[in-house]
């Protein structure tokens, strides 16, 4: 009995003892465990500044991959359109390739376009003292344009662009391209006229003409030109007008719409993609192919849709993105660029004498006359920068550029 009685005292003894033990191992447990986070989160929160690291590289690697995306639709796309443009006759694979470089730049554009940085500052300071110097004198600003007004160039020398022939091959009456440096056409039984409204616009070297400023074609000159953008071996058209303004027609519609094709003369045209940025511009993208010879080309055209006529852009910073992204695109292949407005003289010329002013700053000129280049633009096309607003806007526009850039220097 008394051994019966035992035993299960015993037996509790033995439980109760058992379960101290396992309540002290876990408490063991516990702490190291405890003890090891600790330790763990202490030694993490010792390299907080990789931590942050990572977390933004894989922020920015899920940005890439969304970018990458994006680029590899529009590879894509533009394969397919490829494909399509070339429906019933055969493309090389040279073609091919040449279309998905195109594309490839063209995707690799999408992000915000940075300054590039090729003035040192004290050149910044000079050009930022001048422009200041300018836009706050009025007075001098007003003579320097009334001087402007005066400046007379001798016009006998339009005489090819007058004749009777080509004067309705002219927008207007009173903006032709001088003989001395118009763009002159090959001829063929297709065209049998070497003119075209357009000028080579050069800045110092006589034998590389910079830009070719022309009118908005019009409806009989469409297929001029693209001749000129084949001959001239054009890859980049800005064209600064909208095809109607306040309900007139500005410039012929020159162009395939809606990713179609078109053949203008000798030429067919077929739109590959149209990436419209902001409110302010769109770009677009064409596969040119020469019908004679089979050749093919791809011609990048970037339109400002809010530069108003004889006005300015309403948005500087889009619009000096704008030329940013032209002047990445063509940079160093040596052709001209083709800038047309409606007369290719008021914004067209506005728009050479921001560009042709920068590229000389960015080529280490520390020399600056607005109204001079003004002149020497004037010496090779007509009414170059037609109102003082323009004016206005180039110095502004250029110290705004310049500012940026010191910017980016700091
Ligand atoms: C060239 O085009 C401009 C603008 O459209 C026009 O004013 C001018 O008369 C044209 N000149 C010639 C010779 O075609
Ligand atoms: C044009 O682009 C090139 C290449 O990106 C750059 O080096 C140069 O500074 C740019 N020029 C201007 C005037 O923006």
């Amino acid at each position: 009995m008394e051994h019966s009685t035992e035993t299960p005292i015993d037996d509790e003894d033995n439980d109760e003892l058992h379960i101290t033990l396992l309540i002290w191992i876990m408490v063991a447990v516990l702490v190291i465990t405890a003890l090891v986070s600790l330790f763990v989160f202490v030694f993490k929160k010792g390299k907080p500044d990789n931590k942050e690291d990572m977390v933004g590289l894989l922020a920015s690697e899920s940005d890439i991959t969304d970018y990458e995306d994006l680029c590899r639709q529009h590879v894509a796309s533009k394969k397919s359109e490829m494909v399509d443009g070339a429906s019933g006759k055969i493309i090389t694979i040279g073609d091919a390739e040449q279309v998905t470089e195109g594309l490839d730049s063209v995707a690799t554009s999408w992000s915000h376009e940075p300054v590039t940085a090729d003035m040192d500052i004290s050149t910044c300071h000079v050009v930022l003292s001048y422009m200041e110097d300018h836009l706050k004198n009025k007075d001098r600003l007003m003579k320097e344009w009334e001087a402007l007004l005066r400046y007379k160039v001798d016009r006998s020398s339009g005489l090819v662009a007058s004749r009777a022939v080509n004067i309705r091959l002219n927008r207007y009456s009173d903006t032709f391209p001088y003989d001395h440096n118009r763009v002159v056409l090959t001829t063929s039984p297709t065209n049998d006229n070497d003119y075209i409204n357009a000028s080579y616009i050069y800045d110092h070297n006589p034998r590389n003409p910079m830009y070719i400023a022309t009118q908005g074609p019009i409806p009989n000159t469409k297929a001029h030109f693209w001749q000129m953008v084949w001959e001239q071996k054009i890859a980049t058209v800005v064209m600064l007008a909208r095809l109607k303004e306040n309900d007139v027609a500005v410039c012929a519609l020159y162009w395939p719409e809606k990713k179609g094709k078109e053949c203008y003369g000798d030429f067919e045209v077929t739109l590959v993609s149209e990436h419209n940025w902001c409110d302010d511009y769109v770009v677009r993208n064409f596969y040119l192919r020469n019908i004679k010879n089979q050749e093919t080309r791809t011609v990048t055209q970037f339109q400002y849709l809010s530069w108003p006529d004889m006005g300015i852009p309403k948005d500087t910073k889009n619009f000096l993105e704008f030329r940013r992204k032209i002047n990445r695109s063509y940079h160093g292949q040596g052709c001209p660029v083709i800038i047309h407005c409606n007369d290719g003289a008021g914004r067209a010329g506005t728009y050479i004498l921001i560009d042709m002013t920068l590229k000389r700053l960015s080529k280490g000129t520390k020399e600056i006359d607005i109204a001079a280049t003004i002149e020497h633009l004037r010496d090779q096309r007509i009414s170059m920068v037609k109102t003082k607003v323009q004016f206005e806007f180039a110095l502004s526009s250029i110290a705004e550029e310049v500012n940026d850039i010191l910017n980016a220097l700091k």
